[in-house]
Order: structure tokens, then C-alpha cells, then sequence
């Protein structure tokens, strides 16, 4: 049981993000392109059934811990991780309600219960599914950092949907390492989290593909150049190219001292919730 350094999260602010969704949102809503809007719109699909996992995974192992009083801030911000992330379910499933009102179809929400399920029957135990839980984790924090760093990634999408995008990359920047500190206090192995780590990426780079093309097909842009030229733009431009900004980030984790707070700082994303006050309402603080 490793208790030096136990809880390293800032105390989790649980906030109601303003979005009115009943009207929806345009078709092509970033920057008037399909690649864009349909690969977000598939990360978008993927969170409810995501973030619901990660949400059972900490639940799962939090009676691990003893009952001793050193674990108290860690338990109280593990609570505040699962009031954060059920919000971010909420609003993604009112997201997903219109894109499926757009003609998209859900596929991913039936995948990842189904993965699930096979590894338990496979009697795998509860920690490693909590070491899935810190890698992917590490992946919303490194996308997250990124929005931060070149807001030009999103700068060309309506307001709503960059406030939406930045709001929950602010919340997943403030808890990233509730996961790691609570997968190191139980004990958590090296080799797991990467083993854990190698298997979440195989299935993020499928699951993203493989989502992403069918939104593609059900918009009927998946045939046309200009989709083409927008995701190597997207994926392989010099200085904004996510393939090149997510892979050294990507590769920091494989460090036996890997930390997610290491060389990365709150102030993005507290810079962000302070100028957009009004785009959000704190409905709890802290512990
Ligand atoms: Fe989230
Ligand atoms: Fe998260």
C-alpha cells in the first residue's frame, strides 16, 4: 500500500454546464467540416457508456481502501470524480440525442458493454479494469491539454459546441490523476498499467475508426476528397497535426515515474472556467 503521496487532485468542483440542446446544432458544426464534426461527434458517442465504465471501475475498488483516515481526501475526490463524470454522461446523452435526430447511429455504446462483459466472465479482476479506467484517463487528459495548448483545434466551431468541448476538457484536465493516485494507493503494478495502457489504446484507435467512418457514411461525406484532405490536415499538418501533438504525450506514460500531474499545470483549464463563468453553475466545492 503505497501512502506517500496519496491524493493529488485539486479540490473537484461539480458544475452544471449551461448548453441549451433542445434545438440542436449544425450538421457540420466544426468549422463546416465533416471529418472534424463526425470524429468529435463519435468521441461524443462514446461517453455515456465510457465515462459510466470509469465511474463502476473507481466504485469497484474504492472499499479496497482501508478504512484508516489517510485515505479520507481521496475517497472525498473520488466521489467528486463520479458526480463529474455522471454530469459529463448527462450532457453527452442530450448531445447524442441529436445527432441521432441528424441520422448518426450509436454503435459504440453497444461495444464497449459488450467488451466489458467479456473480460469479466474472463474473471478479470476489478484492478485492472481500474488501470483501463487510469489509461484512458491519461487519453481525455492528453486530448484535453491539447484543446488548451492550440485552441485553433476548435476555434472554427459554433460557440456552443467549443464551450461544450472546452467545459469537459477542463474537468477532465482537473481530475486526471484521481484514477492514477487511487490505482497507486491499492497497490496498482507498473506492468498492469501498461499492459492495460497498450490494450485501451488498440481499442480507442478501433472503436474512434471505426465510429467515425460511420457517422461519415450515414452523412454521405465518407466518399468525398475534401473529407480525405480534412483528416490528413487534421491528423498530419507540421504544427497542428493531432498525430504529432498526442504522441509524445501519449508516450509519457509508459515512464515507471509517470505521474499525470508531472510537467503539466491547472492553469488552462481554470483559466478557462474563470473567463466563461457564465457558460457554467457550481452546484458543489471540494470535499
Ligand atoms: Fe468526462
Ligand atoms: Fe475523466
Amino acid at each position: 500500500m503505497n501512502t506517500s503521496t496519496i491524493d493529488h487532485s485539486p479540490d473537484l468542483t461539480i458544475r452544471k454546464f449551461l448548453i441549451d440542446l433542445e434545438n440542436g446544432f449544425p450538421r457540420h458544426w466544426h468549422s463546416n467540416h465533416a471529418f472534424e464534426t463526425q470524429l468529435y461527434n463519435a468521441l461524443s458517442f462514446s461517453f455515456p457508456a465510457g465515462e459510466q465504465a470509469f465511474i463502476d471501475s473507481v466504485r469497484d475498488c474504492l472499499p479496497m481502501l482501508p478504512a484508516d483516515s489517510r485515505y479520507d481526501t481521496l475517497r472525498a475526490t473520488a466521489k467528486n470524480f463520479i458526480a463529474q463524470e455522471a454530469t459529463h454522461r448527462r450532457v453527452h446523452e442530450r448531445y447524442n440525442a441529436v445527432l441521432a435526430e441528424q441520422g448518426l447511429v450509436n454503435h459504440w455504446q453497444d461495444w464497449i458493454p459488450k467488451r466489458l462483459a467479456k473480460f469479466k466472465a474472463k474473471g478479470v479482476h476489478p484492478m485492472n479494469f481500474l488501470a483501463t479506467t487510469v489509461a484512458y484517463e491519461h487519453m481525455t487528459a492528453v486530448l484535453a491539454d491539447i484543446l488548451f495548448a492550440h485552441p485553433v483545434l476548435l476555434d472554427k466551431a459554433t460557440p456552443d459546441m467549443q464551450a461544450l468541448w472546452r467545459w469537459h476538457s477542463s474537468e477532465e484536465s482537473e481530475h486526471r490523476s484521481l484514477a492514477f493516485d487511487l490505482y497507486a494507493a491499492l497497490g496498482g503494478k507498473y506492468r498492469n498499467r501498461i499492459i492495460c495502457y497498450v490494450i485501451a489504446i488498440f481499442w480507442f484507435v478501433v472503436e474512434t475508426g471505426a465510429q467515425t467512418i460511420n457517422n461519415l457514411w450515414h452523412d454521405k461525406t465518407l466518399l468525398k476528397p475534401s473529407t480525405w484532405w480534412q483528416f490528413l490536415i487534421h491528423e498530419f499538418h507540421p504544427t497542428k497535426g493531432m498525430f504529432w501533438l498526442m504522441t509524445p504525450l501519449m508516450l509519457s506514460f509508459f515512464s515507471r515515474n509517470f505521474h499525470p500531474w508531472k510537467n503539466q499545470s491547472q492553469t488552462p483549464a481554470k483559466a478557462w472556467l474563470n473567463a466563461n463563468t457564465g457558460r457554467w453553475q457550481a452546484v458543489g466545492i471540494g470535499q
